[in-house]
């Protein structure tokens, strides 16, 4: 008789933990898996807001974040790291997530022992290794090794066939992040005391039009990001509008926030947000300036305009679908283009359409059955 399928999934960030507590609660749900959880902790604090609202308990914490870590040494201590703990629980498979260092070392140390990798939100391109960087050379490491690639669209399945990964392994399931933006806006429905925490920036700002922001793109510190500062300094001069900007713990994002923003009126400069916060700012925002993937999926399933200030997207769902723009990180083209949604009713409206390009929120248990196959 052959026992439950050992399955380890490894993950170490906030977008990780966000779009893979669906899975895992699926998975523990089920009696035909064994379910163990690593994290890496490449992220501390902001991997942990999300264990505690998901009530993920890791059976293993690696505890690697350092600060202002460099890639290489990063790499490095996950490799050593996540292969320990393949050794110790000899999964059938190990699941990933993305495109981080995390996901990429994790699907290394699995293909050095042999152990086949699932990748979860697999195929996503830019087609430009530089944009985003790591995050382009990191997926593409992981889609070629993974024996399992759940693709979010059918944009994503037909870049990894375009790259000759055997068919018969590509399946497309949906992002799992809409299951996670249904799960949380649930949750909020049944206990609003969870996003309470917003309240006083939201009686501050009334009467005023919100921009909510997020940026922490590698490629774009040092110029992109200065560039993002003062266009978010130009636009906080009007009177009408107010940003709300809960800041990555990265301290090349906090540095450049902090000097060309800290003493805005109109601009809250915030701790990270848990999810149910920052699912409260997004449907309180009027639009979304963000470089964040995430957003720029979670954005449209709440008919929010995103406009993406990156010069490439590996997520072309939300432009074509024209609730999604992507601007760079030019301060006269971030202001222009947010100035035109703003002031022009018509150019708003054909953006904030509420759509799901990315999934129907039952991607994970599509996941699981691809599993147990
Ligand atoms: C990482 C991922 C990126 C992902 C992003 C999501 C890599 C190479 N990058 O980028 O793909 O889009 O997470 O946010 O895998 N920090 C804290 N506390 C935290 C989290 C981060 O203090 O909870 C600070 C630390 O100083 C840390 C730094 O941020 O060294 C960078 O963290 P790291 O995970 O290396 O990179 P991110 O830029 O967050
Ligand atoms: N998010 C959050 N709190 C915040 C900012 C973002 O919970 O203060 C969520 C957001 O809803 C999305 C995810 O974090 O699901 C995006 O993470 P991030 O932008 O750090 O990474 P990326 O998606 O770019 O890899």
């Amino acid at each position: 008789m052959t026992g439950p399928k050992r399955i380890l999934t490894v993950f170490g960030t906030r977008p990780e933990a966000i779009k893979l507590f669906p899975l895992l609660h699926a998975l523990a749900r089920d009696e035909s898996f064994a379910s163990v959880v690593c994290v890496s902790a490449q992220h501390r604090s902001m991997l942990d807001q999300v264990l505690e609202i998901a009530e993920i308990v890791p059976d293993h914490d690696l505890d690697l974040m350092r600060p202002d870590q460099s890639l290489d040494a990063l790499t490095a201590a996950l490799l050593t790291g996540l292969g320990r703990v393949m050794d110790a629980q000899k999964p059938d498979w190990v699941v990933v997530q993305g495109d981080t260092a995390t996901a990429m070392a994790g699907t290394l140390a699995a293909y050095y022992r042999k152990i086949p990798v699932a990748h979860v939100e697999a195929g996503l391109r830019s087609g430009n290794i530089h944009h985003p960087w790591p995050e382009e050379v990191n997926r593409k490491i992981i889609g070629g090794i993974a024996a399992l690639h759940a693709a979010p669209t059918e944009t994503a399945a037909a870049a990894l066939r375009g790259e000759n990964v055997d068919p018969a392994t590509i399946h497309v399931t949906g992002n799992t992040v809409i299951d996670a933006l249904h799960w949380i806006v649930a949750r909020m429905d049944k206990q609003p005391a969870l996003v309470a925490g917003l309240a006083g920036i939201e009686a501050r700002f009334a009467g005023k039009r919100i921009i909510g922001v997020t940026s922490h793109r590698r490629e774009n510190f040092g110029d992109g990001m200065q560039g993002i500062a003062r266009a978010i300094k130009r636009l906080a001069a009007r009177p009408d509008i107010a940003v709300i900007f809960p800041v990555h713990l990265n301290p090349n994002v906090r540095s450049v926030m902090e000097a060309e923003l800290g003493d805005r009126a109109n601009v809250a400069l915030i701790e990270p947000l848990d999810y149910p916060h920052f699912a409260r700012l997004m449907a309180i925002s009027t639009l979304m300036l963000t470089d964040s993937g995430g957003v720029q999926e979670e954005a449209p399933a709440l008919g929010k305009p995103v406009l993406v200030m990156r010069e490439t997207t590996e997520r072309p769902e939300g432009v074509e679908a024209g609730t999604a723009r992507l601007v760079g990180t030019d301060p006269d083209r971030i202001v222009a283009e947010t100035v035109r949604l703003l002031d022009d009713a018509g150019a708003y409206a054909a953006m904030a359409r509420a759509h799901n390009p990315f999934g129907d929120g039952h991607a994970a248990g599509r996941i699981v059955e691809l599993l147990a196959r």
